[in-house]
Parts: structure tokens; C-alpha cells; sequence
């Protein structure tokens, strides 16, 4: 089926399922096209909360649709590719954290979990994050407890930089994001004279000290659009790129490369397709679901978290 009417079909399909399509920041131009909202995790997480259709249908990675099923249980939730996982989600397996947490029980951490991780790590945890809100998140942690960031050390070690808070990090990292290097940022900084680097903290530190500012991929948006620069290079996943195109026009973004190709796609987020989003919302299948116990323990931390970043 040509796009345009894959397109069509799929608006179709979700006037009848009375669905909403969320769609995250690096997903495909033509799932950003039709969804109804495209946006950071932390501005899906709002908006799976919010909703009043009864389907979701998340075009994201696993963890973001569980997220969903998380804060609205009585829905159905449809993430198109099952296999959509997160390096980071697998850096940090529940039972890992949990016997972790066990033999230090005498340290009482405060755990701070990043968005990008399984219902069991949000359900082991305190309170959760995502990159557009771990400094506030952190700045409100108590005081007289140590925390235990999990799961991706770089953007811990980004927030403890911001904050001067300390904190024990767990070795998790993007795949993606790691692989962005500091020469080949310069090269490319050297060859745009003007341009201003603007790259997530989930980038290693070399990366991020040259950036001429480290955020969110929502707060991406907003810099590019107010900041006088003319163009930018935009250290993070490729699919950012439509979204600042189609919303700050004039401007110019050029992909940050990384170390051995030209585009840096996730290939998790890649497995979306319209295809793929077609048959989902036409069978309400594959679902995104999960034991109670754990989604009532899950649950507890997100709200915090939506309470805090308010
Ligand atoms: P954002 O919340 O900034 O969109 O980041 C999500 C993510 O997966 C980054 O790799
Ligand atoms: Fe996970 Fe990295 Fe892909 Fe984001 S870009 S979903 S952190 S693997």
C-alpha cells in the first residue's frame, strides 16, 4: 500500500477503536505525521495519563508503552513491534537490581530510576525521571538518604554535574548514544563554524562538554526555536531531526555523526513501521500488559514523579 493510504486506513482504523496514536520523537517522519501528539517520554507519559480514548497505540519503545499500561490499566495498550526493547532497559534486569538493593539494604537508598527501564526496576524504585526532568527529580530526593541512580550512568553523572548532588551510578548506557564521539563532533563543529551543538545527556562526558547546550529531546525544540543561531548540530537520535524541521522552519539541523556510520537510528525505535501500526490498531494486537503486583508498585514512583515535574 502506497503511504498515503496506509495513512488513511490507519486514521480509519483509529476513529473506529477511538484510539489515540502517541508517537515518541524518533519515530519515522510518516508515524510523526499522523499521531496525535509526538513528543519527549516525559510528555507522553502526560499524555498516556491523560487521555480519555480507550486505545492507545504507542509508537515508542517498550518501556514507554508500559508506562502507559501503567498509569491507565483499564486501557488497551498496542505498541506495534513487541521487540522494540531499550539498550538501557536491558542494562539493568529487575532481579539484577533487586539483589543489588538486598546485599546494601544497610545503605537505605533512595532510588531514582530513569523512565528507560522494565515495571519491575520502576517498581524496585522511589521515585522516576526521565532526561527532561532529572534535575528537579533529584534536587527534591531527601537529603539524608544516599541515592542509587539506575540505570544510565552518563545521564547520572550529567545530573550530579548540574546539581553537585552525589550519587551511586549503575553501569547502564545507550547504544546509541555512546556512540557519538568527541573527534567526530569536532570535525563536524570545525566544518559548520556557526552552528551550536546541541546533544542529549545520555552522551558521554566528552561529547557533552562540547555541546553548546545538553537536553531533553522536548527542550531540543525550544532551544533551536529561540536561540539566534541559524543552524545546529544535533547530537542524538536521527528521527529528532523531523520534528525540528517541521517545527522550527528557516533553521538548519545537521545530524551529529557517529563513530562508524552517517545517521544514528535506533534500531529499536526503528521497528515501528506503519505497517506494522496498521495491523496493531486493525487487531488490537500485540498488547502491552504485565503482572498487577508489579504495576500497582510501578505506578507509586511514576505518580511522584508526574506530582514533582508539575
Ligand atoms: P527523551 O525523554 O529525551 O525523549 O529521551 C528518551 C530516549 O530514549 C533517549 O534515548
Ligand atoms: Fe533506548 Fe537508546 Fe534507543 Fe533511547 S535511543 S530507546 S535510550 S536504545
Amino acid at each position: 500500500m502506497a503511504t498515503p493510504t496506509l495513512q488513511a486506513e490507519i486514521l480509519k482504523l483509529k476513529k473506529q477503536r477511538n484510539a489515540v496514536i502517541l508517537a515518541h520523537n524518533y519515530q519515522s517522519k510518516e508515524i510523526q505525521e499522523l499521531a496525535d501528539f509526538v513528543g519527549d517520554s516525559l510528555g507522553l507519559a502526560y499524555k498516556a495519563k491523560e487521555t480519555p480514548a480507550d486505545v492507545i497505540a504507542f509508537c515508542g519503545v517498550h518501556f514507554m508503552a508500559e508506562t502507559a499500561k501503567i498509569v491507565n490499566p483499564g486501557k488497551i495498550v498496542v505498541l506495534p513491534d513487541l521487540d522494540a526493547g531499550c539498550s538501557l532497559e536491558q542494562s539493568c534486569p529487575g532481579p539484577q537490581l533487586e539483589a543489588f538493593l538486598k546485599a546494601n539494604a544497610s545503605k537505605n537508598y533512595y532510588v531514582i530510576a530513569y523512565i528507560n527501564c522494565s515495571a519491575h526496576v520502576k517498581a524496585l524504585s522511589d521515585c522516576i525521571c526521565t532526561s527532561g526532568n532529572a534535575v528537579k527529580i533529584v534536587e527534591a530526593a531527601p537529603q539524608d538518604r544516599p541515592i542509587l541512580f539506575v540505570p544510565d550512568q552518563n545521564l547520572g553523572s550529567w545530573v550530579m554535574e548540574q546539581t553537585g548532588r552525589k550519587m551511586d551510578l549503575w553501569k547502564g548506557a545507550c547504544y546509541v548514544h555512546v556512540e557519538f564521539t568527541r573527534d567526530s563532533i569536532q570535525a563536524i563543529k570545525t566544518k559548520h563554524g556557526d552552528a551550536k551543538v546541541v546533544a542529549h545527556p545520555e552522551c558521554t562526558y566528552a561529547v557533552r562538554m562540547l555541546a553548546d547546550e545538553v537536553c531533553s529531546t522536548e527542550k531540543m525544540v525550544g532551544f533551536c526555536r529561540n536561540d539566534p543561531a541559524e543552524t545546529f548540530i544535533i547530537v542524538t537520535e536521527s528521527g529528532m531531526l523531523h520534528r525540528l524541521e517541521r517545527e522550527v522552519p528557516g533553521k538548519r539541523f545537521i545530524p551529529g555523526p557517529t563513530g562508524h556510520c552517517a545517521c544514528a537510528d535506533c534500531r529499536y525505535m526503528k521497528m515501528n513501521t506503519l505497517e506494522k501500526l496498521h495491523d496493531a490498531l486493525r487487531d488490537l494486537s500485540p498488547q502491552v500488559n504485565m503482572d498487577e503486583d508489579i504495576r500497582k508498585r510501578a505506578e507509586k514512583p511514576l505518580l511522584r514523579m508526574l506530582e514533582l515535574s508539575r
